[in-house]
């Protein structure tokens, strides 16, 4: 059985996990009504893996006898100037969610929450790679500059991400 602190830690986590996948699919949308077809299918994809992402941390809560609290999503922002401002966003966003991967790991320490700490491993993994690729999209628009023909390039590459 979860203890409540650890209940409503991960109840919030859900939340944020839920956000991020409202702030990608922002990107996606805004992308695509620029016709920026390859990040807008990066950041669907994105979207649909910070939904698995919640669900996840939802799974964890209703197995362990805990009650999963849905609450209110904030509104994403809605547009970006550039590529280069959505990848930068991406990353400092990136950046925040590991800062509360680490805190929950400390919560679950604290409240001697094995299967927790057993369970948040995958996400100290994970938020390897998640920092790592949108920091490689920020380095990579940041060389390329202005350079519209690098820009359609990196848009062809990203557009090859598939789900899974
Ligand atoms: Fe769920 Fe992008 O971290």
């Amino acid at each position: 059985m979860i203890g409540k602190k650890m209940e409503d830690a991960l109840n919030k986590q859900v939340n944020a996990e839920f956000y991020s996948e409202f702030l990608y699919l922002s990107m996606s949308a805004d992308f695509a009504s620029k016709t920026f077809d390859g990040f807008a299918q990066w950041f669907k994809v994105q979207a649909e893996e910070e939904n698995s992402h919640a669900m996840k941390f939802y799974k964890h809560i209703i197995e362990r006898g805990g009650k999963v609290r849905l609450a209110e999503i904030a509104a994403p922002k809605l547009s970006w100037k550039t590529p280069l401002e959505a990848a930068e966003d991406a990353y400092a966003h990136e950046q925040k969610v590991t800062a509360m991967i680490n805190k929950l790991v400390e919560t679950a320490q604290e409240e001697k929450d094995y299967a927790a700490l057993e369970m948040l491993q995958w996400f100290v993994k994970e938020q390897v790679e998640e920092e790592a690729n949108s920091s490689k999209m920020t380095e990579q628009l940041k060389m390329i500059g202005e350079s519209v023909g690098g820009i359609f390039q990196i848009d062809h590459i990203l557009g090859k991400r598939k789900n899974g």
